[in-house]
């Protein structure tokens, strides 16, 4: 009997109680592997990359995945066949993405603190666009610039003081917030760069935030975007190209869908009467729920108060709940016929937040036996560490019956 898991498209799911990603069964993997080990799902990428494409089939925007999700190789390489292009916010991921099939026509760089090294590389290989953040940033490039024939394609990230209603650490919309230009300075920029020779000013950027599971925030930005972009036209300037950010929510906890088609529409219903290049940025959407962190049960332990599940796998290898609190969903990966316990389930690391999810309901889980961690493609490896010397997780991915390391 196959059970299918509610947040995933379909790929993990139980057959005879064992569980397996696409035809892939977690047990036999974990025979040849050592846990912890990431396992991603090829096939849950493509469709969530086809369920947003589909989606937004009216204004066919540029997708650019956001490669700060993962930034694995097979990942980059999987989203530059299906034609995506980046968005990075390193020399590093520009470089990993240039050497795995995307060109530099499709890159977008992006953040808050790019270095003179970064800039002029980006410069120099001739990238798509550049995201800025401050007047500051934009004098800077047109300083590494102007000695060349070149003209660069700038975005300015407009920071529109929209709350994105989103866990603390990953808002980034608020006039609080380190990212951006302040609305108000818009205009004058524009104003004084626009005859600049080397840069070419011809678009605005925003992104309030990650983790966004209501759309209201998404329609108070672009309703702050729209009036910008009527006054910069008013003013002659020309806008070719709108880029949205990332920031979709996924569904962590089997009951939570993002309204993509709700917010396909609002993109429609604010830019598309405008005659520009619409661009997303997502990241988490694309991969998140194609990843899972195999470990194992180094051992139950019988506390004074509570009863903990050690795994293998320790905040170094995943940090999410630890930094967040977010709830990822932790599954047997052989069903047992046996009674239900309660306990925490956490790493051995050395400090107590190193904990995975508490006080959870499920089999009696002992020495040795497997469970995954589930929706951990996105932010997971990549924002591992070898803390405690404890190495670092391999990554696998499946496609069908194959396993490709
Ligand atoms: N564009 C920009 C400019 C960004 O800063 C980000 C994410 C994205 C796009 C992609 O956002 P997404 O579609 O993935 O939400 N480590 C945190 C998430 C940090 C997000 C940083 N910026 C976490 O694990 O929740």
């Amino acid at each position: 009997m196959k059970t299918k898991i509610s947040n995933f498209n379909g790929y993990l799911r139980y057959a005879n109680d064992e569980l397996f990603l696409e035809e892939v069964s977690c047990k036999s993997l974990a025979e040849k592997i050592r846990t912890p080990f990431y396992c991603y799902s090829l096939s849950e990428i493509e469709d969530n990359f086809y369920k947003l494409k589909n989606s937004f089939s009216k204004i066919n925007p540029l997708i650019c995945y956001a490669v700060k999700a993962n930034h694995n190789a097979l990942v980059i390489n999987l989203v530059s066949r299906l034609g995506l292009g980046v968005d990075v916010v390193s020399k590093g991921e520009m470089v990993k993405s240039l050497n795995n099939g995307i060109t530099p026509d499709k890159v977008v760089f992006s953040g808050v603190g790019k270095t003179e090294e970064e800039i002029k590389f980006a410069i120099k290989k001739k990238i798509k666009q550049i995201n800025v953040e401050s007047e500051e940033e934009l004098d800077e490039i047109d300083k590494f610039i102007s000695s060349k024939n070149q003209k660069i394609n700038i975005c300015l990230r407009v920071n529109p003081n929209v709350n994105a209603k989103t866990h603390e650490k990953v808002s980034t919309g608020r006039s609080e917030d380190k990212f951006g230009i302040p609305l108000e300075k818009i205009k004058s920029i524009f104003q004084n760069y626009r005859d600049k020779k080397s840069l070419s000013l011809m678009g605005l950027t925003v992104h309030i935030g990650s983790q966004i599971e209501e759309i209201t925030p998404f329609e108070e930005s672009f309703k702050v975007l729209r009036k910008l972009v009527g006054e910069l036209l008013k003013m002659n300037c020309k806008i070719k190209s709108l880029d949205l950010g990332g920031g979709i929510g996924i569904n962590y906890n089997g009951d939570f869908y993002f309204p993509l088609q709700k917010y396909a529409k609002l993109v429609e219903k604010y830019f598309s009467d405008l005659s520009v290049e619409i661009i997303l940025e997502p990241g988490r959407f694309l991969v998140g729920s194609a990843g899972i962190l195999v470990s194992s049960v180094i051992r139950k332990k019988i506390g004074a108060e509570k009863n903990f599940i050690i795994l293998d796998s320790g905040m170094n290898n995943f940090l999410r709940p630890s930094l967040y609190n977010a709830y990822h969903k932790i599954l047997p990966v052989t069903k047992e016929n046996v009674q239900s316990c309660k306990f925490d389930i956490v790493g051995p690391i050395c400090e107590s937040g190193d904990i995975f999810a508490r006080n959870v309901q499920m089999q009696d889980l002992k020495k040795d036996d497997l469970v995954v961690i589930c929706s951990v493609g996105a932010y997971g490896s990549c924002m591992s560490s070898n803390y405690n010397l404890r190495g670092v997780a391999k990554e696998i991915f499946v496609k069908g019956n194959k396993t490709i390391e």
